[in-house]
């Protein structure tokens, strides 16, 4: 732990240019609440404490945010510098306090390592340089160094030429904090209270403040509108793209894959374009994901190929299995090794066993299936009354004919044979064919009907 080391997270603005009854900070990177990333980052550097300033939809924000952080409440939002004023009473008159942002989502605890060192007992400030800095804090040098920080709003003409601006992260010295930010003023072109004039205050009391450029602009960037959330959110996946490729995942085009979530797998694992994989996703060696498949927390055996347009969520594939394409696996869906689960095939709560085939236009729910056995095209386990749900159960070696209609509750014997387009209401023997449907018969002089022909 670092014990002289606190951390205060703003995040009670309302994020008006977002245009959403959800708090700007609940809005999603890599399915993560910005804030969340902020809360990971900073509990990464073991800080001593944690306090999140939240404010607008504050309820909400405490509702989605499971993490052990201390909760400040500012009511009203009088600016940065009020809002840290919130969390005054919760640090001690020693060490440092880190403010990072609720809506800066992809800072890496790398960037705040070196800024926590380069600052030592004085003031650390995160800088960036851009081509279009509009909007943003500037940053104002004379020849000692950094010396103030002017908002957009009360800037010169001069001052606006300036590109470094403030990326809003530093480290202040808690020592100084108290005095610093009773001293702040609201008289300014928003009538708020700035964080940012504890510089000026810094460097009045001679303190140094110690400017860090930060390498990637994406790693300070905050996030104000859709746009904005859009262009993070692509950073982010290729950020983790990267990753698994050079850990050894193949790509088909790392620009078309989205991880909400984490992913394990083994060698020679290919993904193809417009995967997106959710929750917590295990796969084993040369597993081929196809194009536009969904996988939600998710375990699949080695050697699988999960063919296009398949969703398979909370299941549990076996080895060499051959899934899709448009397959659905709903949860707790269990199977074995060299399954075959084909087009149009929904299965939900269900055991199958190895080697067994559902290939086509079929619903299995509630059910078990033992090795070897084939679902003919068009099946379905009938397993719920419209109140209660029942199970059918299959055993090994069975051919169930197209068109089969399980009325569950059901079992078929091993190596039991369904008539195609039978409905199955009592248990099937073992060994036998069992057929469940009207006979067929033929109709003499029947007369089909005839539009009048006038
Ligand atoms: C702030 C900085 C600006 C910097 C920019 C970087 C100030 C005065 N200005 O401007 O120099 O370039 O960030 O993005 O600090 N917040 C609260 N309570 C408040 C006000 C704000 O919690 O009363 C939170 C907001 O939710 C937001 C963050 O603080 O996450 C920044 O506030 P915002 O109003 O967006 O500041 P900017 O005008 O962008
Ligand atoms: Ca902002």
């Amino acid at each position: 732990m670092n014990a002289s080391l606190h951390i205060v997270i703003l995040a009670a603005g309302k994020g008006t240019r977002m245009y959403s009854k959800l708090p700007k900070v609940l809005h999603q990177i890599g399915g993560l609440p910005l804030v969340q990333h902020v809360i990971n980052t900073a509990q990464s550097l073991e800080p001593a404490s944690i306090q999140v300033v939240i404010g607008h939809g504050k309820e909400q924000v405490q509702a989605q945010i499971q993490s052990n952080v201390s909760w400040v409440v500012q009511d009203q939002q009088l600016g940065t510098g009020h809002a840290v004023k919130c969390a005054l009473p919760n640090l001690p008159k020693d060490g440092k306090t880190l403010i990072l942002y609720g809506d800066v989502p992809l800072t890496d605890a790398e960037t705040l390592q070196q800024l926590l060192l380069q600052a030592g007992n004085e003031v650390g400030l995160l800088t960036d340089i851009l081509d279009n800095p509009q909007g943003l804090g500037r940053i104002i040098r004379n020849e000692q160094g950094i010396c103030a920080i002017v908002e957009e709003k009360d800037a010169t003409a001069e001052q606006k030429a300036i590109r470094e601006i403030n990326t809003g992260i530093l480290v202040l010295p808690n020592s100084h904090l108290e005095q610093w930010l009773s001293t702040l003023q609201n008289s300014n072109a928003q009538g708020e209270y700035y964080l940012t004039d504890v510089i000026a205050l810094a460097v009045a009391d001679g303190m140094t403040v110690h400017g860090m450029t930060v390498r990637e602009s994406h790693l300070a960037a905050g996030i104000n509108n859709k746009l904005q959330l859009a262009q993070i959110e692509r950073i982010y996946q290729l950020n983790q793209a990267r990753a698994l490729m050079t850990a050894g995942v193949t790509m088909r085009d790392p620009n078309r894959f989205d991880l909400r979530g984490s992913l394990s797998h083994g060698q020679d694992c290919v993904f193809d374009v417009g995967v997106v994989v959710e929750g917590a996703c295990v796969l084993g060696d040369d597993v081929h994901i196809g194009a536009h498949c969904v996988l939600n927390n998710v375990t699949i055996g080695s050697g699988c190929q999960i063919a296009p347009f398949s969703h398979l969520s909370d299941c549990v594939v076996g080895t060499d299995a051959r899934i899709g394409p448009f397959a659905r696996l709903r949860p707790n869906a269990h199977l074995g090794n060299d399954v075959h689960i084909g087009n149009f095939v929904e299965v939900k709560n269900t055991t199958i066993g190895n080697g067994s085939k559902v290939n086509h236009l079929t619903y299995i729910g509630d059910a078990s299936i033992g090795t070897e056995s084939n679902i003919g095209a068009g099946s379905i386990t009938c397993n719920y009354d419209g109140v209660n749900k029942f199970k059918t159960v299959i055993g090994d070696h069975v051919r169930i004919g197209s068109g089969t209609m399980m009325v569950a509750p059901v079992t078929i014997g091993d190596k039991a044979t369904t008539g195609a387009g039978s409905v199955i209401t009592k248990d099937c023997p073992a060994g036998q064919l069992t057929i469940g449907r009207a006979r067929q018969v033929s109709i003499d002089k029947w007369q089909r009907p005839e539009k009048d022909s006038k």
